[in-house]
């Protein structure tokens, strides 16, 4: 029987992936966690927990107490968040990850840890196209930089210690339930409420420029995967490419115009333009399709329409 912990409850991953592991391994099996209270049915359907990963002490008593074999450890200062307190971001984000693996090594019944990077590994001299598996990943964001430190790490302390922690390199995160914080691909999200709330909105990116992106159905489902795959079929002990699908402000808002035909939007960069240029526009995520079968259901179609009906719905 597995007993999984969920660091990050609260947010824009956890707050659905928590749902997805109770439906498969049992309400009760899944422990939720933050700094900070979670939405209702993270904080009803199951155990939840206030706790600071940077507590370390709470956290081993924690894992112990509840017999905890599966860590997915999400609680992050995202790229846009982590330019406005540099040093703090780099402290928090590596340091919780060092406690999770410390953690791993001291108590061998945790068994499994899920670690999630991005694609701000990557920087202005990574080949922006098609960005390969194995590239130049020089990033020049506070974010980008924690996010490479941890892949040495992760994959150190797999060769090193033996311990079976996995990643993915996110795109963008698409998703309506819990809205996301600080990041540079949030216009993605910002956008779908602003159309229905306002039926206008002014971008922080130009509108050519190309991210790549994916709704959260499709990223918990590769998450849970990638987790359950059998651990010998796995190549990267890093973190894997997750292409998505990429497209631009300009074609996001002409798909939400086929259904709001008077949305409008204006752009105005701010200081994210220059973390979206140095990220790739398209990403190649063969391997992880070779080691473990990653697909995806969603695209910029379907993606508008789930969004926006979901948004509609959430804001009565
Ligand atoms: N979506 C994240 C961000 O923009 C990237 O991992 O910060």
């Amino acid at each position: 029987m597995e007993n999984i912990l969920v660091i990050g409850a609260a947010g824009q991953i956890g707050s659905e992936l928590v749902i997805a592991l109770r439906k498969k391994y049992g309400n009760n099996n899944v422990f939720a966690t933050d700094i900070k209270e979670a939405p209702a049915d993270v904080m009803q359907s199951g155990p939840f927990q206030i706790l600071d990963v940077m507590d370390n002490n709470r956290l081993i008593h924690f894992v112990i107490r509840h017999k905890i074999t599966q860590i997915y450890h999400l609680a992050a200062v995202l790229s846009g968040n982590a330019e406005k307190i540099p040093v703090q971001a780099w402290n928090i984000n590596m340091q919780s990850l060092m406690n999770v693996l410390d953690l791993a090594k001291e108590v061998p019944e945790v068994k499994r840890i899920f670690w999630p990077s991005s694609i701000a590994v990557f920087g202005p001299s990574t080949p922006r196209y098609s960005t390969p598996q194995f590239t130049i990943t020089e990033p020049n964001t506070v974010y980008g930089i924690s996010k490479l430190a941890g892949e040495r790490w992760i994959e150190y302390y797999h060769k090193r210690y033996g311990i079976d922690i996995r990643s993915i390199r996110y795109p963008g995160l698409i998703s309506y339930k819990t809205e996301a914080g600080g990041g540079t691909t949030d216009y993605a999200v910002e956008i779908f409420y602003e159309a229905i709330r306002k039926g206008k909105y002014e971008c922080f990116l130009t509108e050519e420029t190309s991210l790549p992106m994916m709704f959260m159905d499709d990223a918990i489902q590769a998450t849970i995967d990638l987790m359950e795959a059998d651990s010998t079929k796995l190549s990267v002990r890093s973190s894997y490419n997750l292409a998505g699908m990429s497209f631009n402000p300009r074609e996001l808002t002409a798909e939400i115009q086929k259904h709001m035909p008077d949305f409008n939007v204006t752009y105005k960069s701010d200081f994210r333009q220059a973390i979206a240029d140095s990220w790739p526009a398209s990403i190649d995520d063969s391997v992880a399709k070779e080691d473990w079968g990653l697909t995806y259901k969603y695209d910029i179609k379907a993606l508008t329409e789930v969004m926006l009906k979901g948004i509609r719905e959430k804001l009565g």
